[in-house]
């Protein structure tokens, strides 16, 4: 383990394959915002491009959904001038230690990536070799900077136990105390937002039926009617939490609705308790629109002004490799690179 005290820093990622959802704003977005304004941390936040190649992209939309990705971190409240906001191909130390990574993690580990396993699906001998080193860019991504705190959704939950084991099996093999074991942070009622059309799957902006989701850029009546929509069962909600145990689309929409709101669960089921869906869907309907859709206004209003993004992303990179070089270059020293 670790001695060392390390400056607390929070590291997180997004990978710009086109589209956002509101799983990605509650489970990552709204999250990274808190913890920047918390004032307690460093934070850096990233837009994974060498991630999105993993598996095949556009070029052009490649570039398209990098400046729409920016966007929506600025429009959902990362400020630059308190966060470092940065692509990540941008900064190369992350693909130069993820190279060092890919030489400490071992194949079995990476075999065992459920994420992997659902990716390839019955294809593995035909995906990419970075799809399968994936997780050891992820480690290097938060490592590079020592970040100690990562906030994700659930579903990153293995990766981030994975990037732990790279960092304590560095430590141990080259005798040093250098690398920080991380904090995963997966927590607060959305870690998991669900599909409205089956409340066992995650919502998720690959999912082929676009009813299954909110994208970021929908707009309010599109927001409404999705909700209006949603799966839900006969019954009128609990008035306490332990009442949604076996109702998946019921939970998820309370769970969306104390995220967006902020209030505790306990807090909405003493509100909402005892209504039908049919009053309790416009009430989620209306606060789905008063917080996404100036959200969406904003990230529209930016994508008009690409030469600003790609300002603020210029100047990420430059704070970011005041951090991220001498990181890499130690580490190079620790295995034995010559300068
Ligand atoms: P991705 O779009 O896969 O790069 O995910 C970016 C971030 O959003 C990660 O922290 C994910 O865990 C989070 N995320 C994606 N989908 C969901 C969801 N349905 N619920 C909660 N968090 C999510
Ligand atoms: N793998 C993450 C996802 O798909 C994205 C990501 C890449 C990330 N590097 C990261 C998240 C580092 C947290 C920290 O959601």
């Amino acid at each position: 383990m670790s001695d060392t005290q390390f400056t607390p820093r929070v590291f997180s990622g997004i990978q710009p394959s086109g589209g956002l959802t509101l799983g990605n704003y509650l489970g990552a977005l709204k999250r990274f915002v808190d913890m920047q304004n918390e004032g307690s941390f460093e934070t850096v936040y990233c837009m994974v491009d060498l991630h999105a190649m993993t598996v095949w992209q556009n070029p052009a939309d490649l570039r398209h959904n990098t400046r729409e990705l920016a966007a929506g971190f600025i429009a959902s409240g990362i400020d630059p001038s308190k966060s470092i906001l940065i692509n990540q191909s941008q900064v190369p130390e992350h693909a130069q230690l993820a190279w060092i990574f890919n030489c400490v993690a071992r194949m079995g580990w990476m075999q065992r990536m459920t994420q992997f396993k659902d990716k390839a699906g019955k294809n593995a001998q035909n995906v990419s070799l970075g799809l399968f080193a994936y997780p050891a860019l992820m480690a290097a991504d938060i490592l590079v900077y020592h970040a100690t705190h990562v906030p994700v959704g659930d579903d990153q939950k293995q990766h981030l136990e994975l990037t732990r084991d790279i960092a304590i099996k560095f430590n141990h093999d080259f005798e040093v105390d250098f690398f920080p074991v991380i904090e995963p942070v997966i927590e607060g009622a959305a870690t998991r937002v669900m599909s409205l059309r089956d409340g066992s799957k995650k919502m998720s902006k690959s999912d082929p039926s676009d009813a299954s989701r909110i994208n970021m850029t929908d707009d309010a009546d599109t927001i409404a009617k999705k909700i209006r929509k949603a799966k839900t069962d006969p019954e009128p909600l609990p008035s306490e939490a332990a009442g949604l145990e076996e109702r998946p689309e019921a939970r998820n929409l309370i769970n969306i609705y104390s995220a967006l709101a902020e209030m505790s669960v306990d807090a909405v089921m003493t509100d909402v308790g005892g209504k039908a869906f049919s009053e309790f869907k416009p009430m989620l309907a209306e606060l789905a629109v008063e917080k996404l859709a100036p959200i969406s206004t904003e990230m529209a209003r930016l994508m008009n002004d690409q030469a600003e993004i790609d300002r603020i992303l210029a100047h990420g990179a430059e704070q970011a490799r005041e951090i991220t070089a001498p990181i890499l270059a130690k580490t190079y020293e620790i295995v034995g690179m010559i300068k």
